[in-house]
């Protein structure tokens, strides 16, 4: 027997890790996954559930599907689980995206003070995941997605009762990827050494088979269409002489603060076309979900490249993989930082290589960040700590100075009416304040 329970497996990213289950089956042969939603979300995880079983049946592997509403009667006996939720909806995202613009302030679903409202609303919830599984499944992995990932994680192995927890996102993966396209070569064959925080991570090294390609990477990244980007982020790459200067690989996410007047104009013009990125991620989940629903669709759509976090299973299913095979391979994950950045607390979340197996992730070893970005990062990290202790505690002083000291606010004044706005916006789902 061998359970995975998806939390948030309404989630339309879903199909993917079925895919990647069923891909991976020979070496990850799971017998069950337990799709668990909240009863706002059961028509989604409805419809999910069949898709899931029609694309179980096609591949003819011997896995159940099942779907339900009680967390604690499916954690029990679970080996993996993996979160992705997203409390109050996309209706709570449209506000942490609009409240901030409407201030000219930048900021998106993880970043600026809409990412670290999400944090808030989700922290106190996935603590209570947390002693589900202190109490019902206490061997098993947690693999964290759900946003702001790296904060998530933290929180969670500061003060969690279960440890056993590894955040995930797509950009590292994807970062790779799109080195491996413009080097011609398999994703396999590239190793990025990644330094810094989730969606604030940069690489510094890129090696395949060993070889240093480094400088050859970054003068091809001058070309703007061999820059990765994902769906959600709309950014026009980087200039020779910042890509010279640094010699690091940036993500995508650091265009809102390295490129922050041009990310401004356009947010601010897609959001008079388009509406906020929620409302935009709406229009997508209903055709997705239309199409879900059909009866004679027995794989996972391409449309599903509209999302963001489109390949994000990848990086999850591999962890999973390696961690069950004992694999000893390098991957990209949050996880604490015990001295693997010698500027950064030890409790710190960082998003690190680390070599995966039986007993989880190992991180490689660092030591001093870079010169050039060692004061960005140890800000990033204040800030996010704040705005867990925030989150916890219910501690406003604790959430103003995250929003004052966030480089998306960085103003006293425009810090204090976007807390009240957003305190007063979101209240339902923030019962800590
Ligand atoms: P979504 O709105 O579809 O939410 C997923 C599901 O979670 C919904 O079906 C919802 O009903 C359910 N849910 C909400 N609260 C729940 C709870 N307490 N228990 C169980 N289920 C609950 O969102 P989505 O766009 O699919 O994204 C899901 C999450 O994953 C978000 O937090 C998003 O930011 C994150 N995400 C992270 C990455 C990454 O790189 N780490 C990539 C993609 C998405
Ligand atoms: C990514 C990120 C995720 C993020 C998502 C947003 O690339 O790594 O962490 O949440 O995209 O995508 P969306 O389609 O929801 O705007
Ligand atoms: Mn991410």
């Amino acid at each position: 027997m061998l359970k995975l329970v998806i939390i948030g497996g309404g989630s339309s990213y879903t199909p993917e890790i079925i895919e990647g289950m069923i891909d991976r089956h020979d070496q990850f042969p799971v017998t069950e996954i337990a799709l668990v939603d909240i009863e706002k979300g059961k028509q989604k995880l409805d419809v999910i559930s069949r898709l899931a079983k029609r694309m179980v049946k096609k591949s003819g592997k011997d896995i159940t599907i099942t779907a339900s509403l009680d967390r604690r009667k499916a954690l029990k006996h679970a080996d993996f689980v993996t979160s992705q939720i997203r409390v109050g909806g996309l209706k709570a995202r449209e506000k942490d995206e609009r409240i901030p613009l409407s201030y000219g302030a930048l900021g998106q679903e993880t970043n600026g003070a809409g990412g670290i409202f999400k944090a808030l609303r989700t922290i106190p919830i996935l603590l209570e995941v947390s002693k589900d599984m202190a109490e019902l499944c206490p061997n098993a992995w947690l693999i964290n997605f759900t946003n702001p990932a790296g904060m998530v994680t933290e929180a969670l192995l500061k003060y969690g009762s279960h440890k056993r927890v590894i955040g995930v996102c797509n950009i590292p993966f994807n970062m790779r990827t799109g080195v491996a396209e413009i080097l011609g070569c398999q994703t396999e064959d590239v190793e990025i050494e990644f330094i810094g925080l989730n969606h604030f991570v940069f690489g510094r090294r890129v090696l395949v088979k060993g070889v240093d390609y480094t400088s050859i990477v970054i003068e091809r990244l001058k070309d703007p269409s061999n820059q990765y980007s994902p769906a959600n982020i709309v950014s026009e790459g980087w200039s020779s002489t910042f890509l010279s200067s640094f010699m690091m690989l940036p993500n995508p996410y650091h265009s809102y603060y390295f490129k922050g007047a041009e990310m401004l104009e356009k947010s601010l013009k897609e959001y008079w076309e388009n509406g906020t990125r929620a409302e935009v991620v709406q229009q997508v989940e209903e055709e997705l979900f239309k199409k879900y629903d059909d009866k004679e669709l027995t794989e996972k759509p391409t449309e599903l490249e509209k999302r963001g976090g489109a390949f994000y299973s990848d990086a999850a299913c591999n962890v999973m993989t390696s961690i069950y095979t004992n694999k000893g391979d390098i991957q990209t994950v949050n996880v604490q930082n015990n001295g693997t950045i010698s500027d950064l607390p030890n409790d710190a979340v960082i998003e690190t290589n680390a070599v995966m197996g039986a007993e989880g992730p190992r991180p490689i070893s660092i030591g001093a960040l870079p010169l050039s970005i060692r004061g960005i990062i140890q800000l990033m990290k204040n800030m996010e700590e704040l705005v867990i202790e925030a989150a916890v505690k219910g501690d406003r002083e604790r959430l103003y100075q995250a929003l004052v000291i966030n480089p998306l606010v960085r103003e006293e004044t425009l810090a204090n009416d976007l807390m009240e706005e957003l305190l007063e916006a979101h209240k339902e789902d923030l019962p800590q304040f």
